[in-house]
C-alpha cells in the first residue's frame, strides 16, 4: 500500500499514512484536533485546514469556504484523500507553540540616538521557523511589548532551501513569500502596539535581523545564487528604507533599517548574535553558536572574529526525525533512561499526552542512550535491551513510550535512521567549529567560552550536548546559553546608530570560512559524525 508522509504544522511533527485515507482521519487518528459538527460528512464546513501542495477543490470546498480562503490554500479535511506528502497548516496555528523571546546582552556600549522624545519602534527577529516583534520607547531603550508568530512561510516548507526553491520555480513565487511574511508582520506591529496602548503615529523605526534567505525573501530579492555554490548573497550591504517600500503597510513612514549579511548562509541574525554579546571586545576565546535550521558559527579569539556556516539541516528541529516535532505542546523535552529496560523518564511540554520529540529532546535521547549502552560510538544501535526492536522502514528502534504504557495515540520511538540524520547535523556544526579553531591556530583547550545562542541552544542541556559530541569537548562550566541573541542584537540596532556603524565595520571586516570548499572539511567530518567513548 502507497505511503505519504503528512508534516503538521504548526507542531512540525510527521506521521506516515497509507492509502486511502482522508486528512481528517490521518488528524484525528494521531491525536491532533480538527473542527467538526457532521462527522466527516461534508455539510458543515467546519474542517477548514490549509493543505500545500494543494489539491482542486471540490464542490464541497467551493460551497463551504470563501473563494479568498480557497485562494490562501483552504480546504476542507474531510473531503480529500491524501495522495502525496503534504504540508497541513492546523487552523489553531498559534496555539501553545513555544517562542523563545528573551536574550541575555551586553547593553553597557549601547549609545542611544539624540531627539528621539515620545517615539518608539519595532525591532524584529525574522526566523525561519518563528517571528518575535519587540516594542520599544526609541528614547530610554525600555521595552514596551513583545508579539510573536510562527513564521507563515512554513507552508511553503519548513526549511529555506524550500522556500528559495518556492520563489525560484514557482511564477509569483517571491511575492507568495513577501506577501504571506509582511501580512504577520504587519499583524506583529498591530497586536504590540495595541496591547502597549501606543499611538501608531509615534513608531518612527524598524530593525529587521534575519538569515540571507529570510531577509531576501522579505525583500523579494533574486534569492537564486543562494541556492547554488558558492551560495553568494544578492545584496550584501545594509538596507536603509521605509515600512512602504517593504509592504510594512503598518508603518508606512517608518524608517526601516537591516543589517548587511556576511554570506549567504551567515546573516542579519548572526550579525545581531555577535552585536550584542559584544564579541568584537570579547578579552577572551569564545565560540558561539546558534542552531536553527542551519548552524551559524562565530569565534572570537580575543575580539578578532571569524565565522562559517554549518548545513546542519533541520533534525535539530524535528524535521527528518521520524517522531520529532517542534516545541509545542505535546512535545517530549527532556528524556532520562535509568534503566535501559524501563520505560524511560520523559518531560513534555504542557503536561500533556506526549506527540513526539522537540530538539532538547533529540539530542537528549542520543546521550542516554549512549549513556546506557543502547548505542555505540559509530552511531549503531545495539540490541541490548527488550525496549529496542525491528521497523522494517526505519531500522532498529528504541521504544520511548508505547500505547500500552501511556496515554499516546501511537508507540513514540528513535530509530537508527534518525541517530544518522543526528549524527550528520551534530558533525556539520562540530566541523565547522573545528575549522574555525585550526584557521585561528587555536585548540579545544583555548576556548573560555561556548556561547550557545537560538532556541535550540537555549533549551538543549549542556551535559547532553556534550555527550554526544555536538561540539568540541570543553568542561561544562564553560557553556553559556544567552537566549535569544539575535533578538538582543535586534533591539541594539533599532536603538542606536552608532550600533548600525558598527556593525558595518564589523561585517567588512569579519574571516568567513566557507566549509563547502575547505580542504580539511571531509576528514574533519568523518571523524566528527562519531559520538565520544
Ligand atoms: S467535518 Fe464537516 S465538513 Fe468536514
Amino acid at each position: 500500500m502507497k505511503k505519504h508522509v503528512i508534516v503538521f504544522e504548526p507542531s512540525g511533527l510527521r506521521i506516515s499514512v497509507e492509502e486511502p485515507s482522508t486528512f481528517f482521519d490521518a488528524i484525528r487518528n494521531t491525536g491532533l484536533h480538527v473542527n467538526s459538527e457532521c462527522g466527516a460528512k461534508g455539510t458543515c464546513g467546519k474542517c477548514t485546514i490549509t493543505l500545500y501542495p494543494v489539491p482542486d477543490p471540490v464542490s464541497q470546498d467551493l460551497e463551504y469556504i470563501s473563494s479568498s480562503d480557497l485562494d490562501l490554500k483552504n480546504r476542507l479535511a474531510c473531503q480529500h484523500i491524501v495522495t502525496q506528502d503534504t504540508q497541513v497548516v492546523l487552523s489553531d496555528h498559534r496555539r501553545n507553540t513555544k517562542i523563545l523571546t528573551e536574550g541575555v546582552s551586553i547593553k553597557e556600549h549601547w549609545k542611544l540616538d539624540p531627539g528621539l522624545d515620545g517615539k518608539i519602534g519595532v525591532a524584529f527577529d525574522l526566523g525561519t521557523t518563528t517571528i518575535v516583534g519587540y516594542l520599544l520607547d526609541l528614547s530610554t531603550g525600555i521595552q514596551l511589548g513583545q508579539s510573536t508568530a510562527l513564521n507563515p512561510q512554513i507552508i511553503y516548507g519548513e526549511d529555506v532551501i524550500s522556500r528559495i526553491t518556492h520563489a525560484v520555480r514557482e511564477k509569483n513565487g517571491p511575492e507568495d513569500l513577501s506577501i504571506i511574511i509582511t501580512v504577520e508582520m504587519n499583524d506583529l506591529v498591530s497586536q504590540v502596539i495595541e496591547r502597549a496602548g501606543v499611538g501608531r503615529n509615534n513608531l518612527s523605526r524598524v530593525s529587521i535581523v534575519g538569515n540571507t534567505a529570510m531577509h531576501h525573501l522579505l525583500l523579494k530579492a533574486d534569492v537564486k545564487p543562494l541556492g547554488l555554490s558558492p551560495y553568494e548573497p544578492t545584496i550584501r550591504e545594509a538596507i536603509n528604507t521605509t515600512g512602504k517600500a517593504i509592504g510594512l503597510t503598518s508603518v508606512p513612514k517608518a524608517s526601516v533599517y537591516l543589517p548587511p549579511n556576511v554570506a549567504g548562509f551567515v546573516g542579519g541574525d548572526t550579525v545581531g548574535f555577535i552585536l550584542s554579546q559584544r564579541l568584537d571586545l570579547a578579552e577572551k576565546v569564545i565560540l558561539g553558536i546558534d542552531v536553527g535550521t542551519n548552524g551559524e558559527i562565530v569565534l572570537s579569539n580575543c575580539g578578532e572574529l571569524s565565522c562559517c556556516s554549518a548545513a546542519a539541516g533541520s533534525a535539530f528541529e524535528g524535521a527528518t526525525i521520524r517522531n520529532g516535532m517542534r516545541g509545542q505542546s505535546g512535545a517530549i523535552e527532556y528524556i532520562s533512561i535509568a534503566n535501559p529496560n524501563d520505560p524511560p523518564e520523559i518531560t513534555v511540554i504542557g503536561n500533556v499526552a506526549p506527540q513526539g520529540l522537540c530538539g532538547s529532546a533529540i539530542v537528549d535521547v542520543i546521550a542516554e542512550m549512549r549513556k546506557s549502552g543502547l548505542l555505540d560510538s559509530g552511531g549503531r544501535i545495539q540490541s541490548t535491551s527488550n525496549r529496542i526492536f525491528h521497523d522494517d522502514d526505519f531500522g532498529l528502534s528504541y521504544l520511548i513510550t508505547s500505547r500500552k504504557e501511556s496515554d499516546v495515540q501511537r508507540d513514540i520511538a528513535f530509530s537508527q535512521k534518525d541517530v544518522r540524520q543526528v549524527q550528520l547535523a551534530k558533525g556539520a556544526i562540530h566541523t565547522g567549529a573545528t575549522i574555525l579553531l585550526n584557521e585561528s591556530e587555536l585548540d579545544v583547550h583555548d576556548i573560555d567560552i561556548v556561547m550557545l545562542a537560538g532556541a535550540f541552544g537555549n533549551y538543549i542541556r549542556p551535559e547532553s550536548a556534550l555527550r554526544i559530541g555536538l561540539f568540541p569537548p570543553v568542561n561544562i562550566d564553560k557553556i553559556v546559553q544567552v537566549g535569544n541573541a539575535a533578538g538582543e542584537g535586534a533591539k541594539a540596532l533599532l536603538l542606536s546608530s552608532e550600533n548600525r556603524r558598527l556593525v558595518e565595520k564589523l561585517v567588512a571586516d569579519i574571516h568567513y570560512i566557507e566549509l563547502a570548499n575547505h580542504e580539511d572539511f571531509q576528514p574533519i567530518f568523518l571523524e566528527s559524525l562519531k559520538f565520544p567513548v
